[in-house]
């Protein structure tokens, strides 16, 4: 396993920023919970306060997630989670707008699963469109982009070109990509503008 000082894969840079932005009692969505890595290690920062959402289109993939959940974190605790088996292009309807601290895509497919139900385009652009509005100001979207593939190719040039079309007054889109690994996956951060005097919220 390669060890570089401070991270090794976008995936570890991704986490460590949510580490930094994450506090105990955020709401965050996993919007591709897939086996239930990510879910699992966001539930363990904010889950005695906060709200975790994971949702996935495969149930496969919420029957893993939950699974993992559930043989890692004490009941009491895990309850604070809340599955929707359904594709991402909307939330659910309780979510608040500007009320959410984190929202995590990790684009492709589901590891060890069919690899033709990966992220489309298409539902990935309207997710993140209904996405901006959840998010609470200082919260931020997540997106890791696999381009190793010839649909996360399309879909990874699809999303960047809709990242750089916000508004830079209230949004600040960042992309990280390896630039000695071919086609190497990306990571992709949007965060939103924290007002003077504004303490961060969701
Ligand atoms: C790379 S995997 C996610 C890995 C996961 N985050 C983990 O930690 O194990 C991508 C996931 O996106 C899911 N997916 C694909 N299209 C989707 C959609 N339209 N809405 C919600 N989930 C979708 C797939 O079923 C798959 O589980």
């Amino acid at each position: 396993m390669t060890k570089y000082p401070l991270f090794n894969s976008h995936l570890d840079l991704a986490k460590s920023y949510w580490k930094k932005l994450l506090k105990p009692n955020s709401i965050v969505i996993d919007a591709t919970c897939g086996n239930g890595h990510d879910t699992l290690f966001l539930a363990e920062i904010v889950l005695r306060k906060g709200m975790l959402i994971a949702i996935d289109i495969q149930s496969e993939a919420i029957l893993q997630t939950k699974f993992r959940i559930k043989a890692q974190i004490p009941p009491e605790i895990a309850q604070n989670v809340q599955y929707f088996n359904q594709c991402h292009s909307s939330f659910p309807a309780f979510i608040q707008e500007e009320s959410v601290a984190l929202i995590v895509y990790n684009l492709g497919y589901l590891p060890g699963a069919n690899k033709d139900l990966t992220t489309e385009e298409g539902s990935t652009l309207k997710s993140l469109a209904n996405a901006l509005k959840l998010i609470a100001p200082g919260g931020a979207l997540s997106v890791t982009c696999y381009p190793g593939h010839p649909a996360g190719k399309i879909e990874e040039a699809k999303v960047l070109e809709f990242a750089s079309t916000f508004d830079p007054k209230v949004w600040n889109s960042s992309h990280t990509r390896f630039l000695n690994r071919n086609a190497s996956p990306s990571l992709l951060i949007i965060q939103k503008l924290l007002p003077n005097n504004t303490l961060l919220g969701g």
